[in-house]
């Protein structure tokens, strides 16, 4: 019987010695069950949402998934302020329609089931950075975890820095002290975010830009 264990012990060894644990090969992707790689490969910009507003706690939620992105030397150089007034919404869309008039802008504006500047998203989150070295790379990881936090919790969203510019024109700058920003910050980029009305198909990526160097 001892012998027997022993030769048990001695093949089981041998086995797990013969087997890597992480092969280039034969491991499998988890795109069907992974939920994490799920909501990545699946989310997609979304520019149609439901008349429904977002409540406030999951907005404040996908906000905190954002500044808990990873930032250089975690100096924290953003700050995040959250848009889910209607009537600053629309206040701000009259201008921004009236500025763009005679403008390539124009055209969006006028276009089929326009809500508003923001892509027609019924809440908007505006991330702001005092420009360094890392902020804008910082932000930008800061945008990937809130759109993909927002769409694990059934949210749409599209990151989108074409409204910005209106902020620094003399039309926008009251909206834009309504935000309050610190000294030395400035607009990097919005977010809207609602409930999607569309499923948009995935852009075509390109593969070939993946590349192992062995
Ligand atoms: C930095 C950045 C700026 C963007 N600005 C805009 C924008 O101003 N308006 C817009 O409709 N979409 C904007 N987008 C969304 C892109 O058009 C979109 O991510 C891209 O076409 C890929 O499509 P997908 O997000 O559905 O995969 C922006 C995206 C990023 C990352």
């Amino acid at each position: 019987m001892k012998r027997f264990i022993i030769a048990l012990m001695i093949l089981a060894l041998t086995a797990t010695s013969c087997s890597p644990t992480t092969s280039k090969t034969t491991q499998t992707t988890q795109n069907d069950t992974n939920p994490v790689i799920e909501t990545i490969m699946s989310r997609r910009s979304i520019r149609a949402y439901k008349d429904q507003a977002v409540p406030r706690e999951i907005l404040q939620q996908i906000a905190e998934c954002g500044i808990n992105a990873p930032n250089g030397m975690n100096a924290q150089q953003w700050e995040v302020r959250i848009v889910d007034n209607a009537e600053w919404i629309a206040s701000a869309t009259k201008s921004y329609v009236e500025s763009v008039k005679g403008t390539p802008s124009e055209k969006m504006v006028s276009g089929e089931g326009f809500k508003n500047m923001f892509r027609n998203a019924p809440a908007v989150i505006f991330i702001a950075h005092k420009p360094g070295r890392c902020t804008q790379v910082d932000c930008g990881l800061m945008a990937g975890n809130m759109v993909l936090a927002a769409k694990s919790l059934g949210l749409g969203t599209c990151c989108m820095m074409g409204p910005l510019g209106f902020f620094s024109t003399p039309e926008g700058k009251e909206f834009l002290s309504s935000m309050n920003l610190s000294e030395g910050y400035e607009l990097l980029l919005s977010v809207g975010v609602g409930y999607p009305d569309e499923e948009p198909a995935a852009k075509p990526r390109n593969k070939e830009v993946i590349k192992f160097v062995e």
